[in-house]
C-alpha cells in the first residue's frame, strides 16, 4: 500500500526521505517520486515508475534538495502504475501533495475543478485534492487554512502531506482514515504512515486523531482536531524493543521472520504467564469486568488474522464454551447484523491499520457490542486507539508481505484469551496448568520444526512445476490448511485451495490427479482416523500427498505419499507448530520459482483502503 514520507528541517532532506522510502517498501507499491522546495524558492519534483532505486538514478541524474520535501510510494487504485499517476501530484508550479487512502467524490470533485478551469494530468483521486487545495488557497494566504477547507470537502480516507513554495519553512498533514505519524526531532520534524520510515532520525512519535490537520516547521509543531480546537497529543517513544527492520544475515525478510518465531511467542508470553497460570492482570485494569460479562463473541480480522480468528473459534468455543462467530471484515461491515447479548467484538490484525477492519470496529460500536478488543501488533495504531482492550502481540515489525510470525504470535495471544474465558465458565480449571506449560514448551518445538527446513526445501521441488494444489485439514487444522494455501498462493503464485478434508467427496476429489499435490496436515488426535480416510480415497485416485505428521499418526512413506515428521505436541498446540512447515515449504517454492518473495507481485502488506 502507498507510503508516505515528509519532513522540515534546517538541512536537506531528499537523502532521509528516500531512506524512508526504501524503509516503506514493504507495503508494497509500483511507482514512487520525490518532491523537495530548493534554497531558490521553487518545488522541484522526480518520479519513476518501478521500484524507489529507479527514484534514486532519477535523482541521481537530475538531482536537487531542499529542506522540506514530500515523498511517496504509489500502489495504483485510480488510474494504471505510471510516471504521471505517481506522486507527489501538483497544481501549478508551486504546489505539491501526496496521499495515501481513496476519495469516494473524486469524479464530482473532478468536474467542478475542470469548470473552474483546472486541467488534469493523471487519472488519479489525488489530483483533485492538490487543486483543490490551490483554488482554496486563492482566498487565504494560510496553507493550513486551506488545508482545512480542502479536507471537509472530501469523502473516503486520506493522509496527506503538503508543502508550498508560497509558504516555505512549513509541511502541513492531514490523516483521516488512513494512518499517519508525526515524527520529533529537534529542530526538525517528520511525517509518515509508517513509524519504521523515520526511526533513522528519531524515536519520538505522536500519533494523529481521525480529522487532524497538523502544521509542522522546524521548530514547531501545531495539531487542529476535527472540531478546529488546537490540540496537544502525547509523544511516544518507540519501543526499540520491538526488533529491528533489517534481513540480517538472511536473504529475505520472510525466511528472517520465520526464524524469528520461537523468540516471538517467547515475547508474547512474557509477563503473562507463570510456569503455571495465566496472569490475567497482564491484560489491563478494563479486562476483567469485559472479560466476566462476556457470553458471546465476534471475531473479525483480514487474510492471515482472519486464519488465527477461524483457529481462535475452535478454541474459545472448546475450552471456554462461549459461541464466537468470525467473518472477514469486508464482508461484516456492508451487511446488516445482529450482536448476540454481551458479545465481545475482538478483531485481529497485524498492522492495526486495515481499512475494513477499522471500519468493521467503528460499525460494531453502534450494533451494542459490550466492549471491543484487538489482538493487534502494532502499538499506537488504529485499532489500539480505537479498541477498549488491546492485547498486543509483540512480534516486532514484519516487513514480508505474507504473513509468518504475526500468525503465531496472534494464535499464542489468542490461546492466553482464551484460557482467560475459559476460566469464568470453569471450563479450564483443570488443564490450564497443563497448557501454560505446553505453551511455555512450545518455542523448542517450533525450533525443531523449523530445523526441518532442509527436508521441507527438498520437497518443495515437487511443487515448482506445477500449477494447482490442495491443502487439506480437518478442526482446528483447517484454517492451518487455509493458511498453508494462503502462503503458496500469495508468494508462489501456484493456485492453492483448502478444504476441511470431509468436504472432499463434496468436489474437490474431481480434481486430484497426478498433476496435482495434495498437501495434508495430519497431527495425531482425535481427527486423525477420520483423515487418514480421507487420505485413502487421495491416493486411489493417482493424488500425490505430503503429509506433515508426528511419529504417533504412524503415516509412512508410500508410493505417491510422502511424510515429513514433526514433533509430538499436544492436540492445542498443534496450529502454532503446524504451520511452520507450511511457511517453509512456500517460501522454497517461491525462490525456486524466483518470484518476489518479500513483496509479491499486486499485493501490500497493509491493506489501508478498500
Ligand atoms: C494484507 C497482508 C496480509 C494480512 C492482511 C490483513 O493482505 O498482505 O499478510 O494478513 O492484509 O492485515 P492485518 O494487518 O489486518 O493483519
Amino acid at each position: 500500500m502507498c507510503g508516505i514520507v515528509g519532513g522540515i528541517a534546517q538541512r536537506n532532506v531528499s537523502e532521509i526521505l528516500l531512506e524512508g522510502l526504501r524503509r516503506l517498501e514493504y507495503r508494497g507499491y509500483d511507482s514512487a517520486g520525490l518532491a523537495a522546495m530548493t534554497d531558490a524558492g521553487v518545488i522541484e519534483r522526480c518520479r519513476r515508475m518501478g521500484k524507489v532505486k529507479e527514484l534514486e538514478q532519477g535523482l541521481a541524474d537530475h538531482p536537487f534538495d531542499g529542506k522540506a520535501g514530500i515523498a511517496h510510494t504509489r500502489w495504483a487504485t485510480h488510474g494504471k502504475p505510471s510516471e504521471v499517476n505517481a506522486h507527489p501530484h501538483m497544481s501549478g508550479e508551486r504546489l505539491a501533495i501526496v496521499h495515501n487512502g481513496i476519495i469516494e467524490n473524486h469524479d464530482e470533485l473532478r468536474e467542478q475543478l475542470k469548470a473552474d478551469g483546472y486541467s488534469f494530468t493523471s487519472q488519479t483521486d489525488t489530483e483533485v485534492i492538490v487543486h483543490l487545495l490551490h483554488k482554496y488557497l486563492q482566498k487565504t494566504s494560510n496553507l493550513s487554512d486551506a488545508v482545512k477547507e480542502t479536507v471537509q470537502v472530501l469523502d473516503g480516507a486520506y493522509a496527506l502531506g503538503v508543502i508550498s513554495a508560497d509558504h516555505p519553512g512549513k509541511l502541513v498533514a492531514a490523516r483521516h482514515g488512513s494512518p499517519l505519524v508525526i515524527g520529533v526531532g529537534s529542530g526538525e520534524h517528520f511525517i509518515a504512515s509508517d513509524q519504521l520510515a523515520l526511526l533513522q532520525v528519531t524515536d519520538r512519535f505522536i500519533f494523529l486523531n481521525e480529522g487532524d490537520v497538523a502544521e509542522l516547521t522546524a521548530d514547531h509543531i501545531h495539531v487542529w482536531d476535527k472540531h478546529n480546537e488546537e490540540v496537544v497529543h502525547d509523544v511516544t517513544r518507540f519501543d526499540h524493543q520491538l526488533g529491528t527492520a533489517d534481513k540480517g544475515e538472511f536473504r529475505h525478510y520472510m525466511m528472517k521472520e520465520i526464524y524469528e518465531q520461537p523468540d516471538v511467542i517467547r515475547q508474547c508470553l512474557e509477563g503473562r504467564v507463570s510456569e503455571t497460570r495465566l496472569l490475567e492482570q497482564a491484560f489491563g485494569v478494563k479486562a476483567k469486568e469485559v472479560l466476566d460479562q462476556t457470553q458471546a463473541i465476534q471475531i473479525i480480522a483480514c487474510g492471515t488474522s482472519y486464519h488465527a480468528g477461524m483457529v481462535a473459534k475452535y478454541w474459545i468455543e472448546s475450552l471456554a464454551g462461549i459461541p464466537c462467530q468470525v467473518e472477514v471484515a469486508s464482508e461484516y461491515r456492508y451487511r446488516k447484523t445482529v450482536a448476540l447479548p454481551n458479545s465481545l467484538f475482538i478483531t485481529i490484525s497485524q498492522s492495526g491499520e486495515t481499512a475494513d477492519t477499522l471500519a468493521a470496529l467503528r460499525k460494531a460500536k453502534d450494533l451494542g457490542f459490550t466492549a471491543s478488543l484487538t489482538v493487534c501488533n502494532v502499538p499506537g495504531s488504529s485499532l489500539v486507539r480505537e479498541s477498549d482492550l488491546a492485547i498486543m502481540t509483540n512480534a516486532g515489525p514484519e516487513i514480508g508481505v505474507a504473513s509468518t510470525k504475526a500468525f503465531t504470535s496472534q494464535l499464542t495471544a489468542l490461546m492466553l484469551l482464551t484460557i482467560a474465558l475459559g476460566r469464568r465458565h470453569g471450563m479450564v480449571d483443570q488443564v490450564e496448568e497443563e497448557i501454560i506449560k505446553d505453551l511455555v514448551k512450545l518455542p523448542e518445538l517450533v525450533e525443531k520444526a523449523i530445523a526441518l527446513d532442509d527436508k521441507i526445501e527438498k520437497m518443495s521441488q515437487a511443487f515448482a512445476e506445477k500449477h494447482n494444489s490442495l491443502f487439506l485439514g480437518r478442526g482446528a487444522m483447517f484454517p492451518i490448511a487455509l493458511e498453508g494455501s494462503l502462503k503458496l498462493k500469495e508468494i508462489s503464485y501456484i493456485h492453492a485451495e483448502a478444504y476441511p478434508a470431509g468436504e472432499l467427496k463434496h468436489g474437490p476429489l474431481a480434481l486430484v490427479d497426478k498433476d496435482m499435490p495434495i498437501v495434508t496436515v495430519a497431527p495425531h488426535n482425535d481427527l486423525l482416523d477420520k483423515l487418514k480416510s480421507n487420505l485413502e480415497e487421495v491416493r486411489a485416485r493417482g493424488g500425490e500427498l505430503f503429509v506433515f505428521a508426528d511419529e504417533k499418526s504412524k503415516v509412512k512413506d508410500a508410493d505417491g505419499l510422502t511424510v515429513l515428521n514433526m514433533p509430538s505436541c499436544s492436540d492445542l498446540m498443534e496450529p502454532i507448530l503446524y504451520i511452520i512447515p507450511l511457511q517453509l515449504l512456500s517460501y522454497h517454492v517461491a525462490v525456486l520459482k524466483g518470484t518476489d518473495v518479500d513483496q509479491p507481485r499486486n499485493l501490500a502488506k497493509s491493506v489501508t483502503v478498500e
